[in-house]
Parts: structure tokens; C-alpha cells; sequence
């Protein structure tokens, strides 16, 4: 059984009068202990599907499933301890008044109360294994350096002993350096407590280094699913070629011949959604709705 489905999620938003899918039908599933990312440009969804499989967001179509359980506005408080989230942008997923340990405190509080020294005791225990330092304890968030503060939602997303981290762009905001060594930490806590990940970024490198297995997504869609190996070394969608193509450029371009993408179309409404700018488009793409298809043991929406 799978600890995480997602079936047909829906989400419209409007921009303007007109309204728009920003998570369009997705639907993919994640195996206990596995790492899945979720790669794709600025805009195409991934934050908003975290918060739909949260439920920090109302849905408007579509099922999730987590350790077996249907998730609705009730049941996902029962399960929410096993399910935690990181962010982004740490410092604003903390309350300002709290010190590290009454903030790290919140990722068990909330669902259940083990009593004020058990408490103490396991938020002491999150924050020694997240690395921070015994004399932080009664520092405020703010006062901690980015990645230090990352470590602390780390904290706080392992004091409940979870099943399932939504990691959301949760090294993006750090130097290169920081990144890798929080990297190593999310890698360590797999190890030892066999957490699984759901890694959202828009950075194809990062996700070839934790995943095994990579969804990319496109205007609300996924476009392409496969193992980290599929996606890396044999891409299937032109779009996963050309995001492929930004990253390792001078190894690619032998390989691929159509990095330009200087010949943009008019927008095709019916058709295959990402027909503007596909260097591979042929006229049926922009007049057949193109869904993800399964061939030869490959994941990919491209009629090609
Ligand atoms: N509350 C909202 N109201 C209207 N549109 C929204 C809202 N939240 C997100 N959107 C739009 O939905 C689309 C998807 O946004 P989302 O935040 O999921 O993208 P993302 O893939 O996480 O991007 P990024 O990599 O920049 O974080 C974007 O076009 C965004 O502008
Ligand atoms: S269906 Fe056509 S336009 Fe869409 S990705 Fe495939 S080749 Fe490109
Ligand atoms: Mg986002």
C-alpha cells in the first residue's frame, strides 16, 4: 500500500475574471520511504498541491489518501502528526514570540499532549538531532542565522515522529553550502527513522541528488513521471529536455538538438499544453487535449 495517493486533484483559482487550473488533475502516488520530487518552473503548482494534500487549501476536485486513510477537513487532524511540512521560508512558519524550543514544542502540541516533561524532552531530543546547540534553546526564531532556523522547522517537523515530510523549496532560500548540509540531514533522517519526502523545488539538480523518483510538472500539470535515472538520462517530454537543457547545458547540447526555443506559437487552448513553445510541436498537438500516458513503462503527456 502506498503511504501517499493523490487522485485527480483539482484546484481553480482566479486571475482576473478568468478563471484558470492551477493544479490540473494530478494524480501520482508515493511508497513508503521513498523520496518523490516534484520539479517544475515558478508557477506551476507545487506549492499549492502541498497545500491541497495539507488541506491548508479546499480542494475543488480530487482524493488523497495517506497511510490509508481518505483525507477530509476532519480526518487530516488525526494524521497531521505524521504528516508535517517544511517551508520555504522558515522564520515566517514560526510564531516571532516563541523561542526555538516552545516553537519546535508546536510540532507535537497541536496533536497531542504528552504531558510538560515529556514534551520538554522530545523537543530537546528534535533539536539536538536537527544540530543546534543545547545554548540555543531559549533564543527567539529571529534570532537564529537561515539555516539554523531551517533546522528548527526541522525540529519541529520530527519531534512527532512522521511518516511523510512535505519538503516545500526548504533549502531554496540557503547558501549553497547551508543547502547541502541540511540536504545530509534530511538524508540522515531517512536513514534513521525512515521518514519519506515529498521534495518540492524548481532545482532538477537538487532533486536528482535526494529523490528516487521525480514528477515534473507544467502549468498545473504533470507533463512526466519516471525514476531519477529515467528523468536525467533519458528524458522522454520536451519540456523535461528543455529544463534538463538550462541545467547541464554543455553536455546536452550534443544530445539534444533543440535547446532554442525562439519559435513561439499562439497558445493552443484544446491542445497539448505546452504547444507554444515545444520545439517538437506538430499540428495535431495543439488540437488533441493531451492527458499523461503510460507506455513501454514510461510516464510521459506527449502525443510524440
Ligand atoms: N491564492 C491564490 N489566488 C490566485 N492565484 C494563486 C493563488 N495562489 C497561487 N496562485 C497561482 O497559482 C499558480 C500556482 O502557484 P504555486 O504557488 O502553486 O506555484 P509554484 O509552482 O509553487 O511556484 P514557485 O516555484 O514560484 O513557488 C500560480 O500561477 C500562482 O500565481
Ligand atoms: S504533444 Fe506535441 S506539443 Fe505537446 S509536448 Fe508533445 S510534441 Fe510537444
Ligand atoms: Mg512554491
Amino acid at each position: 500500500m502506498a503511504l501517499l495517493e493523490v487522485h485527480d486533484l483539482y484546484k481553480e483559482f482566479t486571475d482576473g475574471k478568468t478563471k484558470f487550473a492551477a493544479v490540473d488533475h494530478v494524480s501520482f502516488s508515493l511508497e513508503k520511504g521513498e523520496c518523490l520530487g516534484i520539479v517544475g518552473e515558478s508557477g506551476c503548482g507545487k506549492s499549492t498541491t502541498a497545500s491541497l494534500i495539507m488541506h491548508l487549501r479546499h480542494a475543488d476536485g480530487g482524493q488523497i489518501i495517506f497511510d490509508g486513510k481518505e483525507l477530509n477537513n476532519k480526518t487530516v487532524k488525526g494524521v497531521r502528526k505524521d504528516l508535517q511540512m517544511i517551508f520555504q521560508n522558515p522564520v515566517d512558519s514560526f510564531d516571532p514570540r516563541y523561542t526555538l524550543l516552545n516553537g519546535v514544542k508546536q510540532g507535537l502540541r497541536y496533536f497531542e499532549n504528552p504531558g510538560k516533561e515529556e514534551l520538554d524532552r522530545r523537543a530537546k531530543e528534535a533539536i539536538r538531532y536537527a544540530g543546534l546547540k543545547d545554548s540555543y534553546y531559549n533564543r527567539k526564531i529571529y534570532q537564529l542565522s537561515g539555516g539554523e532556523c531551517q533546522r528548527a522547522a526541522i525540529a519541529r517537523a520530527i519531534i512527532s515522529d512522521p511518516k511523510l515530510i512535505i519538503c516545500d523549496e526548504a533549502t531554496s532560500a540557503l547558501d549553497v553550502s547551508v543547502q547541502a548540509q541540511v540536504i545530509e540531514l534530511l538524508k540522515r533522517l531517512r536513514r534513521e527513522k525512515q521518514i519519506s519526502y515529498l521534495f518540492i523545488t524548481h532545482d532538477l539538480l537538487l532533486a536528482r541528488n535526494i529523490c528516487d523518483r521525480i514528477i515534473v510538472m507544467y502549468k498545473g500539470a504533470i507533463v512526466e513521471a519516471g525514476t531519477v535515472k529515467e528523468i536525467m538520462e533519458d528524458p522522454k517530454h520536451p519540456y523535461t529536455k528543455l529544463l534538463l537543457a538550462c541545467v547541464l547545458k554543455p553536455r546536452v547540447d550534443k544530445n539534444f538538438q533543440f535547446v532554442n526555443c525562439d519559435s513561439i506559437r499562439e497558445p493552443a487552448p484544446e491542445g497539448c499544453r505546452f504547444y507554444e513553445y515545444c520545439p517538437c510541436a506538430k499540428e495535431e498537438c495543439s488540437k488533441k487535449h493531451v492527458k499523461l500516458m503510460k507506455k513501454e513503462g514510461r510516464e510521459v503527456a506527449c502525443l510524440l
